[in-house]
């Protein structure tokens, strides 16, 4: 039996609660593998036992079942305390959503100095991700750093699936080199159409195989779309109506579905860096589980629960919300995360 394992980070209609589902192992039978995504948890906003449980937001892990298990398998320890990151960019992207995206990937790069400042950054909130140790107590790395870039015009046509989203990373290799401890992020412009996305999914993140096009390495690499026109109300909720939203909230960097995209790459991110390949830290059924921003489904600020997102900071010029301040003073909005310290979920360190 072989087995094959795929991780999908999904954010949930109406209260974008984010989880995870890894495909159980599956009998292939000598046929040509399937990624598919498998069921995922729907927590409509209205269920009034989840509304309980969620209430603070603090509350949420203390739930035991809640807990990330460490299943020994080796977290994003990354090379010199770095893990690079190389970004795919396929399909168009505008000046500005490029301004955007790599000032949010410029924001986990803090060379030696402390941080200085008092308020919340992408900084501070990756850091929780260092609560996450391997089997030789070592940590996630501190560091991500944007180590590369490069622009596909639709080399694989507008209608992407799980294998090509992973050839797209093989074939960024000639170009970035083949690096397991790095991590490869496909973005796909809002034109393309991707398997499974918008069904309950805003991204995956998955290895490829050790292969001759790999030099026999499993690398980590994610995939995130831009859900702008397909379902921003799914992908890039609260800047999208729904949950117990009156309105949608305004995106800090005036695009609805690159605002979305980093939500979700902010999931993804923390996802690879604590479950790379899907037996390090996660929580539940192996079908469906939970890794460490997806198990504070859909949290981004104190009081947070499904269909809320808690109490964010508000832009006075622009009145935008955010909760976490990036490089250049770009603002975002990310994810709590399971802190395995305190047991909680978590905002910043
Ligand atoms: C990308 O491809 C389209 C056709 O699919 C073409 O019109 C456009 O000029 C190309 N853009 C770049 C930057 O090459
Ligand atoms: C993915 O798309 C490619 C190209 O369209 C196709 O050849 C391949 O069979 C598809 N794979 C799956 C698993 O659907
Ligand atoms: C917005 O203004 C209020 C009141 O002056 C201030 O307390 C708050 O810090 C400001 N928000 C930001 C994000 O600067």
């Amino acid at each position: 039996m072989t087995k094959l394992s795929t991780t999908l980070v999904v954010l949930c209609s109406l209260i974008a609660l984010s989880l995870l589902a890894i495909s159980a192992a599956e009998e292939i039978d000598g046929k040509t593998p399937k990624m598919r995504p498998h069921t995922v948890h729907f927590h409509h906003p209205k269920d009034q036992a989840h509304r309980k449980k969620f209430a603070g937001g603090y509350k949420l892990v203390s739930d035991p079942t809640l807990i990330l298990d460490y299943h020994f398998g080796p977290v994003m320890t990354g090379q010199n305390d770095v893990i690079k990151l190389f970004v795919i960019y396929y399909g168009e992207f505008t000046k500005n959503q490029r301004t955007t995206l790599r000032s949010f990937f410029k924001s986990f790069w803090h060379p030696k100095a402390p941080v200085k400042t008092d308020r919340p950054t992408v900084e501070k909130w990756w850091q929780i991700t260092r609560k996450y140790v391997d089997l030789y107590n070592t940590p996630v790395t501190s560091n991500i750093v944007a180590a590369g870039e490069l622009f596909d015009n639709y080399s694989l046509g507008k209608d992407l699936n799980q294998s090509t989203i992973q050839q797209l990373v093989i074939d960024s290799f000639a170009k970035f080199g083949t690096d397991a401890r790095a991590i490869y992020l496909v973005l796909t412009a809002k034109d393309v159409t991707v398997e499974s996305f918008c069904m309950n999914v805003c991204g995956t993140h998955f290895y490829t195989f050790p292969s001759d096009a790999t030099d026999s390495q499993m690398v980590p690499y994610g995939w995130v779309g831009n859900p702008a026109t397909q379902c921003p109300e799914l992908c890039a909720w609260p800047y999208a109506p729904g949950g117990s939203l009156a309105q949608p909230l305004i995106p800090p960097n005036g695009d609805v579905g690159i605002d979305g995209m980093t939500i979700t790459i902010a999931n993804i991110l923390a996802g690879i860096g604590t479950d790379p390949y899907g037996n390090a830290y996660y929580q539940g059924d192996a079908g469906a589980p939970l890794e460490a921003a997806g198990a504070c489904g859909g949290i981004y600020g104190a009081g947070g629960f499904p269909g809320y997102p808690g109490e964010l900071l508000v832009d006075n010029a622009t009145g935008a919300s955010f909760n976490v301040f990036g490089a250049r003073d770009h603002k975002f909005l990310v994810p709590w995360i399971w802190n395995p310290d305190t047991l909680q979920c978590a905002g910043q360190v």
